[in-house]
């Protein structure tokens, strides 16, 4: 007698009824960005189908979210004016303070709105944190701007705070922050495990980024995996509810890993490069666009992420749904 595997595998309904893992779209996240000043959404050249929004098309996309039932937006300011330190992420009427406003009030507690906490599009050398007097970025110095930067999104009426920026002890500065301002319930989803990745690039077009250089002093070396668990173990310490794993697809084992690890949930983020990939192989005719989406998205779930942040989180609630 011959072990028979393929027995279970014969119909759609028998495959689905053993399916081990399922994509849902209330665990999925979409990443948005709002310009300042724009009149009318500006089309991503790199990231076909996505836009840097105006105030008016983000609540729309808002609405949408909420219909769709996915599980947040993940808010992106791409601000008219940059500075050393970045004074637009603080201000109260810093464009990515003012969306959080908007869609706040739109979406109440039907989506959750979520806010990046990084510096990088708001600065104009472009790093995710202040500079010292020799231009290398400042550590505890930038984690005080973290800091005003998350009271003032918890203000505008974000539910989560993303730190991002992959300084030391952001979580802890920022929690501290929150608690002591009375925001104990404003959510930490914390950027813990974040490569210097070349699949970043279509974002940079996204946020018009002025780096020159790279984010290799911050953002981790793709060849380390213990690292990411220490810095997992150091977030998680510091009082992360959320702990993601930055970019997805080439960092699976990275997920797999920190899902095994740590009992909070773990998130992964689909990059802009990634997300490029796909629609540049699609618009080809040599991947199905759909199909590729999904069995992407389907992956990083089975590599242990219980939320993900995907540009196509609109699409796939659609297909899915
Ligand atoms: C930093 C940030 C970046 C991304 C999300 N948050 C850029 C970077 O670290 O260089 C990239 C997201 C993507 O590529 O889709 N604020």
């Amino acid at each position: 007698m011959i072990e028979r595997p393929r027995r279970l595998r014969q119909t759609p309904v028998l495959r689905r009824l053993v399916a081990q893992t399922r994509l849902d779209p209330a665990q999925l996240v979409l990443p948005v960005f709002v310009a300042e000043g724009a009149s009318s959404p500006r089309p991503i050249g790199s990231m076909p189908g996505v836009v840097q929004h105006t105030l008016d098309s983000l609540v729309d996309v808002a609405r949408r979210a909420v219909a769709a039932g996915i599980g947040g937006v993940m808010l992106f300011g791409v601000p008219e004016r940059k500075d050393a330190i970045g004074s637009g992420a603080c201000s109260r009427d810093g464009i990515l303070n003012v969306a959080l406003g908007r869609v706040r009030d739109e979406v109440g507690d039907d989506v959750l709105v979520m806010a990046d906490t990084c510096l990088d599009e708001f600065t104009d050398h472009g790093h995710c944190g202040v500079l010292d007097a020799r231009g290398r970025v400042d550590n505890d110095a930038t984690l005080e701007v973290y800091n005003e930067m998350a009271l003032a999104q918890a203000r505008a009426g974000a539910h989560v705070v993303a730190p991002s920026g992959m300084m030391d002890g952001q979580v802890g500065a920022i929690r501290s922050a929150l608690d002591a301002a009375g925001f104990e319930d404003t959510i930490i989803l914390a950027y813990a495990a974040k490569y210097a990745s070349a699949f970043y690039g279509p974002f940079r077009e996204a946020v018009q980024s002025s780096l020159q250089g790279d984010r290799r002093t911050y953002q981790q070396d793709p060849a380390n995996l213990l690292e990411s668990l220490r810095e997992v173990d150091l977030d998680v310490a510091e009082g992360a509810d959320i702990v993601m794993v930055k970019p997805a697809m080439s960092y699976l084992d990275v997920v797999a890993a920190a899902a095994a690890r740590v009992t909070v949930p773990v998130a992964a983020y689909q990059v802009s490069g990634e997300y490029a990939m796909i629609e540049a192989a699609a618009a080809h005719g040599w991947v199905d666009r759909r199909a590729a989406a999904l069995e992407s998205l389907l992956s990083i779930r089975r590599a242990g992420a219980r939320v993900v942040l995907t540009y196509y989180a609109l699409d796939a609630a659609q297909w899915l749904n």
